[in-house]
């Protein structure tokens, strides 16, 4: 059996729109007909972090071109006037009131293109920043309203979990051996989630102030190295580490590295880094390399204590690291490395660095599980943004 999924995800800073084919046996294929992502990274740069409404603004601008270019790379456009029913206009033009010109353009797209052969529509409804998640939501409504589609709800986190399988082209999701763990660390979240099995999750730690990539963020902006941090400090951390710049004079704590359980806090490093980067005016590109270098060994540190911890006392069989901050080289070394010394029986899953990132392409394929499961409503009507939608 197959199907072809239509993918969306807004809930941050990107735009991203795909088309997979999923052939439908115990190991699943996913065919990538296409995925295109618009990154808005350079436009809040200048606000140092992502502005909501001017990510808002964005996706608006961008979700219907998007979708244009992606299913026309699909091979599923033809032009061809559709005549559409007064009611599906009504109510999808309900779904977009808030982007009437959104609507408009949406609304002469569908009517001059040939209905598409996709059999769903995916899209993320959180958690995320709760206008950015709207402007998909709305969308994907309004679309499967026109379209007549089912459209399937994702969880973002749950999408990113899905990445470490996730590939250019095709991709095949084989059975992994459970209980997996998974250490999500983005920009807005930082938690230890046992996967019992695909879709049964459990939260066993999370941060109580901010999240990792947020850390690295609002580090990244005390050193001056601009938004996004993650990237810029692991890039500094790796020109000291490579020339062994530890230095006692710079010590940064690892908060609740021994405490007993499996949360996290970063808000005091954030503050321990703030005095340290005030004690060493004036900064020159040596103290900064430093400051950056005993800040990600702070960050990691507690991130794998926390995580090994979790594998022994679960008996974890298949560890999975995904976020955004998977991205950071360091973390993705020393947990491997980690693994290699104490565990080297488990299967470590983490994405490929192109896919750690916000994307479509691990939404379409979170929604294949919520499809084969029938978890979705059959009255989309009901579905809405979720901002704080928990795994
Ligand atoms: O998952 P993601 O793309 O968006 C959210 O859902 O939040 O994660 C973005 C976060 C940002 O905070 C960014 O600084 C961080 O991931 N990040 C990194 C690296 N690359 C991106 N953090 C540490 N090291 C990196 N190489
Ligand atoms: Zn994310």
């Amino acid at each position: 059996m197959r199907m072809i999924i239509l993918g969306i995800e807004t809930s941050c800073d990107e735009t991203s729109l795909s088309v997979v084919e999923v052939t439908h046996t115990e190991n699943p294929t996913f065919n990538v007909k296409s995925h295109h992502t618009n990154s808005q990274i350079k436009l809040h740069e200048e606000y140092g972090g992502v502005f909501p409404n001017l990510a808002k603004r964005e996706h608006a601008k961008n979700i219907l071109p998007i979708l244009e270019i992606t299913l026309t790379e699909s091979h599923l456009l033809k032009k061809e006037n559709t005549k559409l029913n007064e009611k599906d206009i009504s109510l999808s033009k309900g779904y977009l009131d808030r982007y009437s010109q959104l609507f408009d353009d949406l609304l002469s797209f569908v009517s001059s293109h040939q209905i598409p052969d996709i059999d769903y529509i995916a899209v993320t409804t959180g958690p995320g920043l709760a206008p950015a998640l709207w402007v998909g939501v709305s969308f994907a409504k309004a679309l499967s309203q026109l379209w007549n589609k089912p459209l399937v709800p994702v969880n973002h986190m749950e999408g990113h979990i899905f990445s470490v399988f996730a590939e250019k082209e095709k991709f095949t999701i084989t059975k992994s051996p459970f209980p997996a763990l998974a250490l999500l660390v983005s920009g807005g979240h930082t938690e230890l989630v046992i996967i019992k099995n695909w879709q049964e999750y459990h939260k066993i730690g999370q941060t109580i102030d901010d999240a990792a990539g947020e850390a690295f963020d609002k580090t990244a902006r005390l050193l001056n190295l601009g938004y996004p941090g993650g990237p810029k400090i692991s890039q500094r951390a790796e020109l000291a580490r490579k020339t062994n710049q530890i230095n006692k004079d710079f010590k940064l704590p690892r908060p609740m590295l021994h405490h007993n359980s499996y949360n996290f806090s970063f808000s005091g490093l954030k503050t321990a880094t703030r005095r340290l980067v005030e004690s060493n005016q004036p900064l020159d590109e040596d103290k900064i390399n430093k400051i950056a270098l005993e800040f990600e060994n702070a960050v990691i540190e507690v991130l794998v204590t926390k995580t090994m911890k979790a594998i022994e006392e679960y008996d974890i069989k298949t560890l999975i690291l995904a976020g955004g901050v998977a991205a950071n080289k360091y973390l993705r070394d020393t947990l491997k490395k980690t693994l290699q010394t104490y565990h080297p029986h488990i299967i470590f899953k983490l994405p490929d660095t192109s896919f750690a990132g916000d994307n479509s392409l691990m939404i379409s394929t979170a929604a294949y599980f919520n499809i084969i499961n029938q978890n979705y409503p059959s009255d989309i009507s009901t579905i809405e943004a979720n901002s704080n939608w928990s795994l």
